[in-house]
């Protein structure tokens, strides 16, 4: 199974009939059981990117080629639930087949339990992008896009939740996309990591930890994370100069 990402540009028109130039050269491959994590500014184009990478958006130029026949869960940045279903529900929907003893241990992993019954009007941003992690794994996903599901968590929740998803996905091998804005997330759940410029975006670095995810140090983690800081400083210093 492999992901393969050969995006030349996308752009999008803006409401005056102007060109907006978002993605310039994003190219990387991913394999099975990888987790890649993207970085970057807000705004380069991060979001637009995972929706090509879904297959949701096909207005670019380039090729993706995804893995073949992969069961695809996808949390956007913002929940996108049901406003008239239950939390659980919601859940359902998208996956009716899932037994009663899976959604509970779902709900329970991601603190939901007290919550099931409640409507998506009802929840904080943290409850309902929760929710959205919970519809996302109760397919069983093989390839999973997760686009800040970390946001509005507090450090504790965060910190609890991230190692749930290296579980779920180190569990089943899930081939995973994650963009986040907090590297120290990146560091801790990523295989590989590539690092974005500002918009329009293109990989400033292919960073791969070879180091397996539950055997990362304090001091690897520090460095790795001094490591993306020098490079995306270098990239501002650079960008300045010319
Ligand atoms: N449907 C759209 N139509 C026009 N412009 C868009 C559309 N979607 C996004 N854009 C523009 O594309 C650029 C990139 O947006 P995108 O949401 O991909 O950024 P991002 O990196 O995900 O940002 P953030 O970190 O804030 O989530 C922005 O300038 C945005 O205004
Ligand atoms: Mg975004």
């Amino acid at each position: 199974m492999q992901l393969e990402v050969d995006i030349e540009s996308k752009t999008f028109e803006n409401a005056a009939g102007g060109r907006q130039h978002v993605l310039a050269g994003v190219n990387f491959a991913l394999g099975a059981g990888e987790v890649g994590v993207f970085v970057g500014p807000s705004g380069c184009g991060k979001s637009t990117m995972l929706k090509i990478l879904a297959g949701l958006d096909h207005d670019f130029s380039g090729r993706v080629s995804r893995p073949a026949g992969a069961r695809l869960g996808m949390v956007f940045q913002e929940p996108r639930l049901l406003p008239w279903r239950s939390v659980e529900e919601n859940v359902r929907l998208v996956a009716p087949h899932a037994d009663d003893a899976k959604l509970s241990a779902l709900f329970t992993i991601l603190e939901l339990n007290a919550h099931r019954s409640h409507f998506p009007g009802e929840l904080s941003l943290g409850l309902a992008r929760r929710v959205a992690l919970a519809r996302a794994f109760a397919i069983d996903p093989d390839f999973l896009i997760l686009d800040e599901p970390l946001a509005s968590l507090d450090e504790a929740l965060a910190a609890r939740l991230r190692e749930q998803i290296a579980m779920l996905v180190d569990s089943r091998s899930v081939m995973t996309l994650l963009v986040t804005h907090d590297v120290d997330d990146a560091v801790r759940l990523g295989d590989r990591l590539f690092l974005l410029s500002p918009r329009p975006a293109r990989i400033l670095a292919d960073l791969p930890i070879l180091t397996p995810r539950n055997a990362r140090g304090d001091a690897e983690i520090a460095a790795i994370k001094i490591d993306i800081a020098r490079r995306i400083n270098g990239d501002r210093i650079e960008r300045d100069a010319s």
